[in-house]
């Protein structure tokens, strides 16, 4: 067997070599001779004159090598008592015959379609179907409001825009169709045709002439076939938050998303063809993008998608009950999901019930993997949790431990070592590498291995300037941290705005443009703040406008409210408080970081720039108030 150690370092010496190999485990219509294109460096650019389809790739080959008749995706949904599975041959047919819906609404390859949906199969057959055109698809999180879906659509300006008429969460019906039509009136961009798919739970009313019904639709399908794109053409946009208030079009290609992917599964993952993956997240999220339909369906594997929760639906039995039934190999969530079956289920009794035997690997990742969460699962499970460190932006782990390779012993608070193709440092703030040992800023050396994204949407000088511009030859993660004298990596936290509450990756930024709208407040700061079961929520801190004489309570309801309203529920925000005055430097800076840091217990030294630290002492009693 190969060891990490080798296939990491050939990975970063001969990168042309080591991923020329990789690539061969993709069906390609033209085979790549340009393996990594740097003649725009430093943006770099994978197989660029390879052909592929990405659908052919998922579907198409398996069936075509005596695969179909095996399960590519199982559908259980608790909160609707449903379940469902498709071979490879059934789920082709569905997504060949969704191609065709969009083919005759007008789609073409290039074309932007938006999908809006819950955690149903038809989520991932819009996915496959846009892949199969060429059409960029661009997943919107359902827990997103009308708001945040207008943003993407704005920005995307998609020619159709798929969803269903209703999500359920537990046991609460979310209507999906008032958001949709909230979202195309206050978009200036206005898409051909919504297609929706129609959930007994609650059926929507359509708008003649835009609306088509999925199913209708769907019979008078013919189906489409696979239309070959480059490798450097667009797969997917899928916006996640920055520093800015407006969340940013991370946009992947086809080709080296499908080599590392497909990569990945076996040396990664070390799960192969027949074997059942679960990726427990929802399709609006990365992962859920990677690791519930791309990757699983690549390797020719058996994906669950899962429309529950961890605990509620019914018990914090439920995931145990999934594993069983369905043979599961290996799970990837967020810790978060682990810390609610902990909270509901200490001693972990449910599992006694189910039968584990098929279980292999518990993947960690999304947020920090606390050590004593790491311990819990470690204990009760009794087979390797591993904690991986990853981004919307790389699509893929940058630092794991690698279960197809040699195994290395686990450290708590340790993601282990990074991932071949990702050549990880540490560096201060003035762009010099620090010794081992040394807390900083992690950054990765350029180029990114296949799969990472290249272009913000819409923004040709966005992904350089956000994340290229900081230290020549290095992309900033974002990320703080630092390696140990084993090498290990231990991935401490965001260094900027963005904060990670219950896995879900939010901007501070975000929510204080949110907060700042109210006619009440002159300024604000958010600030992400620990939370025992959601890793992080956020907390707003206002100060009103001169003269405002409401009541502070009825102003933080309603500035709850106004989130929820616009960003979503999933932001968390429950606490707001109303203050005198945001501590600041004497240039202006709100000194976040202090606040973050009183708020969780750990003070930090103050710095000597402090123009008002009497505001700075008003807030300790607040902020260390629950
Ligand atoms: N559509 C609409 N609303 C949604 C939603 C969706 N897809 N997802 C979440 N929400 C809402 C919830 O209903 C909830 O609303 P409420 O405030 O009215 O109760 C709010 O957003 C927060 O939801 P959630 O973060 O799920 O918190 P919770 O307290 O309901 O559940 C956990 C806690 C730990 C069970 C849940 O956060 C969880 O399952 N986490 C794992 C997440 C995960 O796997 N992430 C993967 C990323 S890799
Ligand atoms: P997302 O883009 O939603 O995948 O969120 C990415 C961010 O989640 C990273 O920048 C990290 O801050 C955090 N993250 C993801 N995985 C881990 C991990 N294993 N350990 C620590 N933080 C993580």
């Amino acid at each position: 067997m190969s060891t990490y150690k080798d296939v990491w370092e050939r990975s970063i010496n001969d990168p042309v070599g080591f991923w020329g190999e990789a690539a061969k485990g993709i069906d390609w219509y033209r085979e790549p001779t340009v393996i990594l294109d740097d003649t725009t460096a430093p943006i770099y650019h994978w197989f660029s004159d390879g052909m592929l389809n990405t659908c052919f790739n998922a579907l198409d080959r398996h069936v075509e090598n005596g695969l179909g008749d095996q399960l590519a995706l199982i559908y259980d949904s608790p909160v609707t008592d449903t379940k469902s599975t498709y071979t490879y041959h059934q789920l082709l047919d569905e997504v060949a015959h969704f191609a065709g819906v969009l083919k005759a609404l007008g789609v073409e390859k290039g074309d932007r379609v938006v999908i809006y949906m819950p955690m149903i199969p038809q989520a991932a057959i819009a996915m496959l179907a846009c892949a199969r055109l060429g059409a960029v698809h661009s997943v919107v999180f359902g827990g997103f409001a009308a708001h945040e879906l207008a943003l993407r659509i704005e920005d995307a300006q998609p020619k159709i825009v798929v969803s269903a008429s209703c999500g359920i969460e537990v046991n609460r019906i979310i209507e999906y169709k008032p958001l949709i039509d909230a979202a195309l009136d206050e978009s200036t961009h206005k898409p051909t045709h919504c297609v929706i798919f129609q959930r007994p739970q609650a059926t929507s009313s359509m708008m003649p002439g835009r609306d088509v019904d999925w199913v209708e639709a769907m019979d008078r399908s013919t189906p489409a076939e696979c239309v070959p794109v480059a490798a450097t053409d667009p797969l997917y946009i899928l916006y996640t938050s920055g520093t800015t208030g407006r969340p940013k079009g991370v946009v992947r290609d086809n080709g080296g998303h499908a080599v590392a992917l497909h990569w990945s599964m076996s040396h990664i993952y070390d799960t192969h063809p027949g074997e059942v993956f679960w990726a427990a997240s929802d399709v609006g999220w990365v992962v859920g993008h990677s690791y519930i339909v791309y990757a699983p369906l690549l390797a020719g594997c058996t994906t669950v998608l899962y429309e529950g929760k961890p605990v509620g639906t019914p018990d914090a039995g439920a995931y145990w009950r999934e594993i069983s039934e369905y043979g599961v190999k290996t799970l990837f969530t967020a810790p978060t999901g682990f810390r609610a079956i902990k909270r509901e289920d200490p001693s972990g009794a449910l599992l006694a019930q189910y039968d584990m035997s098929k279980f292999r690997y518990l993947f960690l990742a999304g947020e920090r993997l606390d050590p004593e969460t790491y311990s819990w699962a470690s204990d009760l499970l009794g087979v390797p949790v591993i904690d991986h460190w990853w981004q919307t932006e790389t699509g893929w782990p940058i630092a794991s431990n690698h279960m197809g390779l040699d195994p290395m012993e686990a450290k708590a608070g340790s993601p282990t070592v990074p991932v071949p193709g990702f050549d990880v440092r540490i560096f201060d703030e003035t762009g010099e590498e620090v010794e081992t040992g040394k807390e900083g800023l992690i950054m990765i050396r350029t180029p990114l291995p296949p799969g990472c994204m290249a272009q913000v949407w819409g923004d040709d000088d966005k992904f350089f300037d956000a994340y290229l511009s900081h230290s020549p030859g290095y992309y900033l993660t974002g990320d703080g941290g630092h390696f140990d004298e084993d090498g290990y990596l231990f991935v401490m936290g965001r260094v900027d705005d963005v904060i990670n509450v219950a896995g879900h990756r939010l901007s501070t930024g975000e929510v204080e443009e949110i907060l700042s709208s109210h006619p009440d407040v002159a300024e604000c700061a958010v600030i992400g703040v620990v939370d025992d079961l959601k890793g992080q929520v956020p907390r707003g801190l206002v100060v009103l406008k001169a003269g405002v004489d409401r009541d502070h309570e009825v102003i933080a309801a309603e500035l709850v409210q106004r989130v929820r309203d616009q960003l979503g529920a999933v932001v968390c925000l429950r606490q707001v408080d109303v203050i005198s005055a945001l501590p600041k430097t004497r240039s202006g800076k709100v000194l976040r970081k202090n606040m973050r840091s009183i708020a969780d217990g750990v003070d930090i030294p103050v710095p000597s720039t402090i123009d008002n630290p009497a505001a700075l002492e008003a807030l300790r009693p607040i902020l260390r108030s629950v």
